[in-house]
């Protein structure tokens, strides 16, 4: 079966086809990144529109680029929520015209649980149970991955999410967006700092996070600092690791009182260089800690169109709704 998933929950116009045989055909994607970074976040009326304009001349590229005729697509799915309306808006009615066209079943994906089962496409043996750790813009929280359809939350964040709080901070500092990648690089250009800051919860004894006292605490210093490269990669440096030693030490924390072995790091902060090698080397060593292929941390289209495969099997009946908030169990 061949599947085509669409991606358009926030600022990536994301398409993919996958071969339930063979694995990914290929995947395309435009990130709007440069549109917004003016702005220092996404500005929801300028994402619908960038989508509206690229998300047909992307299928050709899909198309042509991988030499594929779209007569062959068995299956639409595409990101019904959580996201921003317009952009969501854009992907459903161009999803639900597509499948339509060619007479073939669409099916609504949940951005959430596809980024949770994202490690999956290239690590064909990982399965559930495992415990899951979904870090990006939008949302921060830990997991217990029963099956594919049954999920406990054990913990969340109360306020910011980790991804939210890497791009405020970049943007006081003066550096760009999305601001994860553009703090870490920065951080790797010292290997001191005079900087100490909260780790946040991180002795709490329960599963939840909070990040929004710490994004205070650092904006009062850098209010307080001149910016210099140097002075900007310090703080870099210490803000980096206050967020990693919280991720890390609370999701290794689940794994141990859970007994559970498997370690599945999701969301596009888990795109960030230093987490991935941090978690590999403090684990301990009966556990195994997956990540999703580099490019597929943050949002793109082969994880919707995973997920539509995954799904397919099941019976469940499709609605023709958006929904900008479901909540993560929405069988
Ligand atoms: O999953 P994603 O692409 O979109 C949402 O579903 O929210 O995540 C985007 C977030 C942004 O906040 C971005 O700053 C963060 O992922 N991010 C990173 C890195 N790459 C992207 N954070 C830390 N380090 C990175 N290398
Ligand atoms: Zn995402």
């Amino acid at each position: 079966m061949i599947i085509l998933g669409i991606e358009t929950s926030c600022d990536e116009t994301g398409l993919a086809l996958y071969d339930s045989e063979k694995g990914i055909i290929g995947h395309v994607l435009n990130s709007q990144f440069k549109l917004h970074s003016k702005y220092g976040g996404v500005v929801p009326e300028l994402a619908s529109r960038d989508h509206t304009i690229k998300i047909i001349p992307l299928l050709d590229e899909l198309l042509s680029k991988f030499n594929f005729d779209i007569k062959d697509i068995h299956l639409v799915a595409f990101t019904n929520g959580p996201g921003l309306m317009g952009p969501l808006l854009t992907g459903s009615a161009f999803a639900k015209t597509i499948a339509w066209t060619l007479g073939v079943r669409s099916i609504e994906i949940n951005h959430l649980e596809a980024h949770i089962f994202s490690a999956m496409m290239t690590e064909p043996k990982l399965k559930p149970p495992f415990i899951s750790l979904l870090v990006s813009g939008g949302h921060t929280f830990l997991s217990v991955i029963e099956e594919y359809d049954e999920y406990k939350i054990i913990g969340k964040t109360l306020d910011d999410s980790a991804g939210e709080v890497f791009d405020k901070i970049a943007r006081q500092l003066g550096l760009g967006y999305p601001g994860g990648p553009e703090i870490s690089k920065s951080a790797t250009e010292t290997n001191t700092t005079p900087f100490t800051f909260p780790r946040p919860m991180i002795n709490s004894g329960d599963y939840n996070f909070s990040f929004s006292g710490l994004k205070t605490h650092v904006k009062n210093i850098i209010d307080k600092t001149k910016l210099t490269d140097k002075t900007v990669s310090q703080i870099s440096h210490d803000f980096e690791n206050a967020i990693l030693d919280v991720l890390i030490s609370k999701t290794l924390r689940a794994a141990k009182e859970f007994n559970i072995k498997n370690i599945v790091i999701v969301g596009g902060v888990s795109a960030n260089k230093k987490l991935r090698s941090r978690f590999q080397n403090e684990k301990e060593s009966a556990s195994n800690v997956f990540f999703p292929d580099m490019q597929f941390s943050t949002d793109n289209g082969a994880m919707i169109a995973y997920l539509g495969w995954i799904k397919s099997k099941s019976n469940k009946t499709e609605n023709l709704n958006i929904n900008p908030q479901p909540s993560l169990n929405i069988n």
